[in-house]
């Protein structure tokens, strides 16, 4: 007797253990194997889609004006009501960021350069340069929701 209760126990522990290494395989067959993926979790409300930002709020931006964001390395301008674009604020020059907005322009007082709000382009190049011979700010995709600006892409 003492000699077959340790094999019933030994082959129940086996099916037991099929059992669970099946639920264990299914499971993963379930989440991991087909072509089913698990949900995406949503973004926490408030946040832009995939890949956007919301760098500034529509009021930050004066129309005519710019706002520059160093830490992100984006000047936001306005150059008409409700006309928002984004440019880089790394200078084409020498790469200061740039320092300032006014008068239709993007400063940089490193050595001069003046670039419009419009499209970043050289309104005056750097001291010794041409217009010609320097690039003008690289533009940077920006998306307008409500009140907030975002960087797209
Ligand atoms: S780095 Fe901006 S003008 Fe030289």
């Amino acid at each position: 007797m003492t000699g077959t209760t340790p094999r019933r126990q030994v082959l129940m522990l086996g099916a037991v253990g099929a059992v669970g290494v099946v639920s264990a395989v299914s499971g993963c067959a379930v989440y991991g194997a087909g072509d089913e993926q698990p949900p995406a979790a949503d973004p926490p409300e408030g946040e832009a889609g995939a890949g956007d930002s919301v760098v500034a709020g529509t009021g930050e931006v004066e129309v005519g004006g710019g706002l520059i964001l160093a830490d992100r390395q984006i000047v936001i301008t306005q150059p008409t009501e409700g006309d928002f674009r984004g440019f880089s604020a790394v200078c084409t020059h020498q790469g200061c960021t740039v320092s300032a907005v006014r008068d239709g322009t993007i400063d940089c007082a490193c050595h001069g350069s003046r670039f419009s709000i419009e499209d970043g382009s050289v309104v005056q190049a750097a001291s010794g340069l041409t217009p010609e011979s320097q690039d003008p700010l690289p533009e940077v995709a920006v998306s307008v929701e409500g009140d907030q600006i975002s960087v797209t892409g």
